[in-house]
C-alpha cells in the first residue's frame, strides 16, 4: 500500500491528528483510505488518543512512528515538530472532540497537537466526534462557527447512533466521506493541473554508489540520498514525470515517483540511459570517482598484504557529463550537484562549464547542520550568468526552491 500520485488525495502530506475519543479507533481506517487516495500521512495525537488506540497501530498503517508528545527528544531530532508542521500540505484533525475544537478555536498550543495546528501554514479540517448535548452545546457551536470563520472545514459529524447507547448528531463521519471531503477541498502549494513541471519528464539520480571489492566490502560514501529524493518528490508535486535512479539508500519512495534502485556508478550510468529521453536530468548522486579495477570473487585476506594494501581502482565514467553531451536526449536542462569543502563558488563554476551543465547546485560539505547525512542544508545554485542563494532550510524546502529555479530556467 503506497502513495500515487493518481488518487484524489495524489502526493499530498497528510498530517493526521488524532484526538481522544472511541471514534479513535476510525483514524485508523482513515490512515488506510488516505494513503489509498494517495497521500503521504505522518499521525500525531493527543494523550487521550493513546487511551483507545496504540501509536504503534498507526505506525504500521502509515509507515511512520506516530508522535505522541512534543518532548521526546529522539523523535524531535529525526524531524521537529515545527518541520512536521511545514511539512503537511495540509492538517486533519479526526476524531475532533468538542474539548480539542475548543483549544483549536482559542489557539492553545498546550500539547503536540494543538501545537502543530497552531504552527502549520497548511489548511486545516476538522472532523468532529462527540456526544450529541455536547455537539449541541453553545459553546462548542462557537467554536465550530469561529474555526469556520477561519477557514476551517468542518467534515461532519454524521447523525446516528453513538457509543453509549444515544442517537443524534457527533458521530465522526466515515473515512471514506472524509476522503472525499478533503478531495474536494484544496491543500496548501497544490497545483495538480498547472504545476510548474507539468507535462514534463524528469531524471533525478539519487545516493551513494557501492563500488564492490570483494563479496563483503564495498567502497562508498556518505550520502543520504535525502537531497535527491526530496528533488523527485517536488519535481512529482509539480506535476513531472518522474523517474529516480536510486543507490543504496533507506528512504521511502516518494509519492508518484518510479524508482530504480541501483548499486554500482555502472549500474547507476545504464539505469539513467534507459530512462531518457527525459526534459531535465538532475543528477543529485555521490556518484563513486573511482570503483576497482576487478572484483575479487574470493574474500581478499589479509595474509600475505602486509602492513599496506594498494587498492587498483579506476575512474568511473562521468554520467552527468555523458548525459550532458548527448544529443538526442531531448533534455532542455541538465543540472549537476557539487560537494565542495573549500572555494565552493569557483570549483562550482569549473564544473559547470567542463561538464557543459545549464545549472549547478553547490553545497559547503563538513560543517555541522548540513551536507550528507543532515536533513538541513545551505545551497548556491549557479548558471552561466547568474546564481542564487539558498539559506539554510530543510532539505524539502531547499527542493522546492530548487524545482522552481529549474521552471524558471527552462522558461529563461
Ligand atoms: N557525477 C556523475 N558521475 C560520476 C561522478 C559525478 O554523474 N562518475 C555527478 C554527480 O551526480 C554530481 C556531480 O557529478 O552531480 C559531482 O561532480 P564531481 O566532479 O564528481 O564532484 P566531485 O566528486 O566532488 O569531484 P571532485 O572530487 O573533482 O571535486
Amino acid at each position: 500500500m503506497s502513495a500515487t500520485a493518481t488518487g484524489p488525495l495524489g502526493g499530498q502530506r497528510i498530517l493526521l491528528c488524532v484526538g481522544g475519543g472511541i471514534a479513535a479507533y476510525k483514524a485508523l481506517e482513515l490512515v488506510r483510505r488516505l494513503r489509498d487516495a494517495g497521500a503521504s500521512v505522518q499521525v500525531a495525537m493527543t494523550a487521550g488518543a493513546q487511551q483507545f488506540v496504540t501509536p504503534l497501530s498507526f505506525q504500521a498503517l502509515s509507515g511512520h512512528p506516530a508522535r505522541t508528545t512534543l518532548w521526546d527528544s529522539a523523535a524531535e531530532q529525526a524531524m521537529g515538530h515545527l518541520e512536521l508542521a511545514r511539512w503537511a500540505d495540509r492538517v486533519v484533525v479526526a476524531p475532533a472532540t468538542a474539548d480539542l475544537l475548543a483549544r483549536l478555536a482559542h489557539g492553545l498550543a498546550d500539547d503536540l497537537v494543538t501545537t502543530l495546528c497552531l504552527a502549520t501554514e497548511a489548511p486545516l479540517s476538522v472532523a468532529p466526534a462527540m456526544n450529541h448535548r455536547m455537539w449541541r452545546h453553545p459553546a462548542t457551536v462557537a467554536n465550530v462557527a469561529l474555526l469556520r470563520s477561519r477557514g476551517v472545514q468542518v467534515i461532519g459529524p454524521d447523525d446516528g447512533p453513538l457509543a453509549e447507547g444515544e442517537s443524534g448528531p457527533g458521530r465522526l463521519s466515515e473515512p471514506d466521506a472524509i476522503v472525499d471531503g478533503l478531495a474536494g477541498a484544496p491543500a496548501a502549494g497544490r497545483t495538480p493541473a498547472t504545476g510548474l513541471l507539468q507535462g514534463l519528464k524528469v531524471v533525478v539520480s539519487a545516493g551513494p554508489t557501492y563500488e564492490d571489492l570483494d563479496p563483503v566490502r564495498y567502497l562508498g560514501n556518505r550520502s543520504s540520498g535525502k537531497m535527491g529524493f526530496a528533488v523527485a518528490a517536488s519535481a512529482a508535486r509539480q506535476g513531472a514525470q518522474v523517474v529516480l535512479v536510486a543507490g543504496p539508500v533507506q528512504l521511502e519512495t516518494p509519492p508518484g515517483v518510479q524508482r530504480v534502485d541501483v548499486r554500482s556508478a555502472a549500474q547507476m550510468r545504464e539505469a539513467v540511459a534507459a530512462a531518457l529521453p527525459a526534459d531535465v536530468y538532475i543528477g543529485a548522486a555521490a556518484v563513486a570517482d573511482y570503483t576497482p579495477r576487478a572484483f575479487s570473487p574470493d574474500k581478499i585476506k589479509k595474509t600475505g598484504t602486509g602492513e599496506t594494501l594498494a587498492l587498483d581502482l579506476v575512474r568511473t565514467p562521468d554520467i552527468l557529463a555523458e548525459v550532458a553531451r548527448q544529443e538526442d536526449a531531448g533534455l532542455k536542462l541538465v543540472v549537476g550537484f557539487a560537494a565542495e569543502t573549500t572555494n565552493v563558488a569557483d570549483y562550482a563554476r569549473q564544473k559547470l562549464e567542463a561538464k557543459r551543465l545549464d545549472l549547478i547546485v553547490a553545497n559547503r560539505v563538513g560543517v555541522p547542520g548540513a551536507g550528507f547525512e543532515s536533513d538541513d542544508n545551505a545551497m548556491t545554485a549557479y548558471w552561466p550568468g547568474g546564481e542564487r542563494d539558498f539559506p539554510a532550510a530543510p532539505k524539502v524546502r531547499l527542493a522546492d526552491g530548487l524545482v522552481e529555479l529549474v521552471a524558471e530556467r527552462l522558461g529563461a
